[in-house]
């Protein structure tokens, strides 16, 4: 989407992994300063998204939106400006039918959807200073042109506000398992692949509720062709360092979202992350993997069921490689510079995990431990055209 905004996947905060309806704004303001204090922010961590459940459950006499006064006493607007005074930008969860799926499922009182009040609700996004708009269909039925048609109103309502909002969208042709993806790129700046993400490596899903973070790389991996400054899939919230995982699992999480050019927004309480939690975070190397310019998503250079290699071509010619083992034993992961997409025969291997760097004539090969993702960046040489591929089985549905 050409809206000015996400010409490089979004970087933040959301509170829905770990609080789900838990949230006021003690908790927001608490969880700004520890991503100012804890250095996330200075690396790009910026968005601080407000998720389901901090609105009223009713509006107001004319028609507007207001926040839940129990838990946002001061009102969005407050709670805006305090993000922005600290660097820090201002995301928010509203649904486009009339509804919230908190609403919808019970877990939380009222109707208060945009359906309707698509404008007058950008409008207020945007007097409030909103940045960041996650927009969530959360319904089983309805056309896909159902869904494009709101989605698409609620895309040119925010454009009318006149305020710049980055704006995300799950819609629910995630529900389809076999049938044609739409490419939402045209619509926004971020859509989701999948079901929701949930604190576990493997749930055995390929499109179901929850979805592992094996399964959910399963179904993103082939949507490559989709991503490009300005709109990229999204592969939901991540869930690094809320204990669901071990820690070479955690690493091969943020590997694989940097990789794939998805939106690296952290699901965990920031205010307390144990040193292992931290340093995958903060990664700076992989950071900037995903932030790179060309804003292109990995492409499958080869699988056979266990190894899996992605490759990445970056703005100053350097491609970043993952070497991904999905099997349960360590075992060697091989790719060739040639293979994704360099020139030459002197190349230089830098590890984005410990910084090392190694020489080499094109062979890129590592021992990975079960579920591991060993990651390189791949300088020296020339490129070649075309660049690694853009894999794509499923295609854009409609219009
Ligand atoms: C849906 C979304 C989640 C979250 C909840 C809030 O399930 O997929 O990411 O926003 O709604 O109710």
């Amino acid at each position: 989407l050409d809206n000015g905004v996400g010409r490089v996947p979004p970087m933040g905060w959301n509170s829905w992994n770990t609080f789900g309806c838990n949230i006021n704004e003690t908790l927001i303001k608490q969880t700004a300063d520890a991503l100012v204090n804890n250095g996330m922010r200075d690396l790009g961590y910026k968005y601080v998204v407000v998720d389901d459940c901090w609105m009223d459950s009713t509006r107001d006499s004319a028609g507007n939106l207001r926040a839940n006064p129990s838990r946002f006493p001061s009102g969005m607007k407050a709670l805006g400006d305090y993000l922005h005074a600290r660097g820090l930008l201002f995301g928010i969860y509203q649904a486009p039918l009339d509804r919230t799926c908190a609403q919808y499922f019970g877990s939380y009182p009222g109707a208060t959807g945009s359906q309707g009040h698509e404008y007058q609700d950008a409008r207020t996004f945007a007097s409030w200073g909103v940045d960041y708009l996650k927009y969530d269909w959360c319904s089983p039925t309805g056309t896909i042109d159902d869904q494009v048609r709101v989605f698409a109103l609620m895309r040119d309502a925010l454009r009318a506000s006149g305020r710049p909002i980055f704006y995300s969208i799950n819609s629910n042709s995630i529900h389809d398992k076999t049938g044609p993806r739409r490419n939402w790129s045209d619509v926004a700046n971020m859509w989701r692949t999948t079901e929701d993400i949930t604190n576990a490596w493997n749930t055995g899903q390929t499109n179901g509720y929850p979805m592992g973070i094996q399964n959910i790389v399963d179904v993103t991996v082939p949507l490559a062709r989709y991503a490009a400054p300005g709109g990229f899939n999204d592969p939901d919230m991540m869930e690094v360092g809320r204990g669901g995982m071990n820690d070479t699992e955690m690493r091969s999480h943020f590997a694989l979202w940097a990789i794939m050019a998805s939106p690296l927004i952290a699901g965990n309480d920031v205010r307390s992350m144990n040193a292992a939690t931290t340093t995958i975070l903060t990664n700076s190397r992989l950071i900037a993997i995903n932030q790179d310019t060309l804003g292109l998503q990995a492409g499958q250079i080869s699988f056979d069921g266990t190894r899996r290699v992605l490759a990445k071509r970056l703005a100053n010619g350097d491609v970043a490689v993952a070497l991904f083992n999905q099997g349960s034993a360590t075992t060697t992961i091989s790719t060739t510079a040639a293979a994704i997409g360099k020139s030459g025969s002197a190349f230089t291997l830098t590890d984005a995990w410990t910084g090392a760097t190694s020489s080499t004539t094109g062979a890129i090969s590592a021992s990975v431990p079960a579920h591991g993702t060993a990651v390189f960046r791949v300088s020296g040489g020339g490129t070649t055209e075309p660049p690694p591929p853009s894999t794509t089985t499923l295609v854009s549905a409609s219009s």
